[in-house]
């Protein structure tokens, strides 16, 4: 397994160029099942997680053709051969969003066989609020053997309220309505970008969706789509923890290629926390001159404080002045980060859903493990301000959401290179003659 050699102590300076976001494309591409014709999506960002879902959607029979040559990081996907609506365990183990094919599935073909995701480093994670939605929409759901079977002729609108708020719940559900017959209103929806985002496809491919983007979704379903070209738009998590990167190095940071109004509820409390955010239009401007003072954030839905980057923020207040509180609300397991970054110097103590982080603290450099995708996002940024060397081990898990990293990181002055797993070497026995 790979790992990170970061050498801290360089402030970072410069300009890094923010990707695609993975959490609009993989629902985008799960999207393109609604159609025979071709779906082309544009700035995909090259991570493991968008390869994950190419493997799922050929494993059904489609076509997909992946680029990421300098102009591209483009994806074209064409279902009309589809002949599987199946998602095996195999590959949904690896990548719980693959649930995301459920309802487009149900709603094109009828059918959909696809692996329940089981559990994750960050807490159980179930999917009952997405198959209560399809049965509200008539079909006929069955579980056995680990697997969701969903039935329906042809999936009828209905009304559906989310006891929780669910970000794939509402993608899934929005993808299985625009094909229902009749109208579908689906409340209590969750209001991240991606979610939108996800509707201005569907539009794109002639659904007709109004309200994305707010609680409350409406549909009228309609008898077919047709192909469409759409641009993804920027990962605000990814923006998020290079803005906090270019803080908790002391350093001044470009920002590009980024939706700041996508990051309100971060970069207000980054001013709070005492560093300078400057935004303008796709980019934001982040200078730290030191001095940072404790802060509690509380992880909400969209546009709360996003559960994504609560990791990330845990890294930053241990250089903070004072106590800050942080509650996750969002997933019960959600600090396995704050017992690495004690063993890099922080004082964290948790108590259940609240962490109490107690900064000012020098990090030094240590070998330390990643968990799961922003818990090592939030090791590389303690590594970055650390004295010493830190040696992260799995990065594997930041490859699924972070695009070549480490070589942006680079660029923008931190030391950072990444160690193979040395393969064991061969060991030549001389036969003696
Ligand atoms: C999406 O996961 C994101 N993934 C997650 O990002 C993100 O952390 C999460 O939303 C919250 O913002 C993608 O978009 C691919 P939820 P999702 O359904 O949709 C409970 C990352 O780092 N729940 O909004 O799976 C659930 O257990 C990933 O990129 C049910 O109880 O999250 C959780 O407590 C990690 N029943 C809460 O709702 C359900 O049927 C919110 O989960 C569904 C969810």
């Amino acid at each position: 397994m790979d790992k990170f050699v970061i050498r801290g102590g360089n402030p970072l300076l410069g300009t890094v160029r923010i990707s695609g976001a993975k959490n609009a494309a993989l629902p985008a591409m799960a999207a393109a099942l609604l159609t025979e014709e071709p779906v082309i999506l544009e700035n995909i960002p090259q991570v493991r997680d968008i390869e994950t879902e190419r493997k799922l959607l050929v494993a059904m029979g489609a076509e997909v053709e992946l680029g990421y040559g300098r102009a591209q990081h483009r994806t074209t996907i064409n279902c009309r051969n589809l002949n599987t609506p199946e998602a095996s365990y195999e590959l949904v183990k690896t990548m719980r969003a693959s649930t995301l094919v459920l309802g487009p599935l149900v709603a094109k073909f009828g059918r959909a066989h696809v692996s329940l995701p089981g559990g994750c480093a960050i807490g159980a994670r179930p999917i009952d609020l997405h198959l209560k939605g399809l049965e509200k929409l008539g079909a006929k759901i069955t579980q056995e053997h680990g697997y969701v079977e969903a039935r329906a002729d042809r999936l009828k609108g209905g009304h559906i309220v989310f006891d929780k708020i669910t970000v794939t719940g509402t993608e899934d559900l929005l993808m299985a309505a625009v094909l229902a017959e009749g109208e579908t209103l689906i409340e209590n929806c969750a209001r991240e970008p991606e979610v939108k985002d996800l509707a201005d496809l569907l539009i794109k491919m002639g659904a007709k969706i109004e309200g994305a983007g707010t609680s409350t979704i409406k549909v009228k379903g309609v008898a077919r789509l047709r192909g469409a070209k759409h641009r993804i738009i920027p990962d605000r998590i990814e923006a998020g923890t290079f803005i906090i990167a270019g803080a908790i190095s002391g350093g001044d940071l470009m920002v590009t290629n980024c939706d700041p109004n996508h990051l309100t509820s971060l970069l207000n409390k980054l001013e709070e926390v005492g560093v300078k955010v400057t935004r303008n239009g796709e980019s934001v401007r982040v200078l730290s001159l030191g001095g940072l003072k404790a802060s509690d954030i509380v992880t909400e839905e969209y546009p709360g404080f996003p559960t994504d980057m609560q990791a990330q923020y845990m890294a930053l207040v241990t250089q903070a002045d004072g106590s800050s509180i942080v509650t996750e609300n969002i997933f019960e397991n959600r600090f396995m980060h704050a017992q690495e970054l004690v063993r890099m110097g922080a004082s964290i103590k948790i108590e259940g859903r609240r962490a109490i982080i107690r900064g000012r603290t020098p990090l030094s450099g240590a070998a330390v493990l990643a968990s799961d995708l922003r818990a090592s996002a939030s090791l590389v940024l303690a590594a970055l301000v650390a004295e010493g060397e830190t040696i992260i081990d799995r990065v594997y898990h930041i490859d699924r959401g972070y695009e070549r990293i480490e070589e942006k990181f680079r660029g923008v002055g931190a030391e950072i290179r990444r160690i193979g797993e040395l393969l064991p070497r061969k060991v030549h026995v001389q036969a003696h003659a």
